[in-house]
């Protein structure tokens, strides 16, 4: 009998499992209440005397590593499930990694820079935080100017002196004009202020290019054939004209449309029903602005022009809605893939 003793002491050595259900099975068998063991110590009374104390011995040893291999297995399969809770399934295939695309409001300014970029214009940046000069005063809008209030600004800090958000990239061009002698082109793509009510048609914060040329016997007729060749590349549209308007640095001014044209439903509410759309301010830079940056208005003329990104981008992609730029909508920006 201690034969079959040892001869189970193998079995159980050698038994491994990492399920469950067979290790209950395997304890059923050995250390249940009808199992193996306890069918052993049933006959131990049987087991002659000089036996007994070599039977129990062996018996015991029996019934301690059956119990230690449930133990260890049982363990071992409870700590890698703990494992899986920290770790998750290590099994599963891996999150797709989705490849971004670009803001469509940097696909705008992209294209937007390589079309002027084309005609040897280079981009300048320069603060969001300005002076009052920067963004007023060098610009022809001296202080108690009504032009000022057109601006809605964001002031930073008032004393001793302005200190404030930019409302526009023309300060770009101040700061531009100061450190550069002409021929100057430029453009000045950036963040701009507004303290404006938030709506689906304007926003606080948003961004603009603004255009800069300046160069001896520039006139307007280059400021309108540099616009003409701008709308044609960007809208595909060779139709614009020019609205006499009013701007403190630009002298004269004007407001530019492009003919959009009345083709579908969208073209009359967009364009409401005159075909034309309101794309960008312009004009010829006012003397004093050049005066104000130390370029020589006698021997100097120049042009500059400004846009809203916002607005153009809005057209191009038919968006309705402004607020859509600045939401993060995964599923409105996953829309625009462009390789610029
Ligand atoms: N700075 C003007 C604006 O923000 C745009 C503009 C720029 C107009 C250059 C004329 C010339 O509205």
């Amino acid at each position: 009998m201690i034969q079959e003793i040892k001869s189970h002491i193998k079995e159980v050595e050698a038994f491994a499992s990492e399920e469950m259900q067979q290790i209950e099975e395997f304890r059923i068998k050995y250390l249940g209440k009808k199992g193996i063991l306890n069918d052993f110590f049933k006959v131990f009374k049987e087991v002659p005397n000089n036996e007994k104390k070599e039977f129990g011995k062996t018996l015991n040893q029996l019934k301690d590593l059956a119990t230690n291999k449930v133990n260890n297995l049982k363990e071992a399969i409870e700590s890698k499930q703990e494992e899986k809770g920290i770790y998750g399934d290590l099994t599963r295939p891996a999150e797709p990694a989705g490849i971004g695309s670009r803001h469509p409001i940097s696909i705008v300014k992209n294209q937007i820079i390589e079309i002027f970029a084309n005609i040897g214009f280079n981009v300048s940046e320069g603060p969001e935080i300005e002076d009052d000069w920067h963004n007023f005063t060098a610009l022809n809008l001296p202080e108690h100017h009504p032009a000022r209030d057109m601006q809605d600004t964001f002031f930073v800090q008032r004393d001793p002196k302005d200190i404030l958000l930019r409302t526009h990239t023309s300060s770009v061009q101040v700061r531009y004009m100061e450190e550069n002698q002409p021929p100057i082109r430029t453009i000045s793509p950036g963040r701009v202020f507004r303290n404006e009510d938030i709506s689906a048609r304007s926003h606080c914060i948003f961004h603009q290019v603004e255009g800069l040329y300046i160069d001896k016997n520039v006139s307007f007729s280059d400021l309108k054939q540099t616009l003409l060749y701008f709308t044609k590349q960007l809208f595909g549209k060779s139709k614009i004209r020019l609205r006499p308007s009013y701007f403190p640095f630009t002298e004269p001014s004007a407001e530019v449309d492009i003919y959009w044209g009345l083709e579908t439903e969208t073209d009359y509410r967009i364009t409401k029903g005159t075909g034309w759309l309101e794309i960008m301010g312009c004009g010829m830079v006012d003397p004093n602005v050049l005066k104000n940056c130390k370029i020589d208005p006698e021997k100097y003329s120049g042009f500059a022009f400004g846009m809203g990104i916002e607005r153009i981008a809005m057209l191009l992609y038919q968006i309705g809605d402004i607020r859509m730029f600045y939401e993060n909508d995964i599923r409105f920006l996953e829309q625009f893939k462009s390789s610029i």
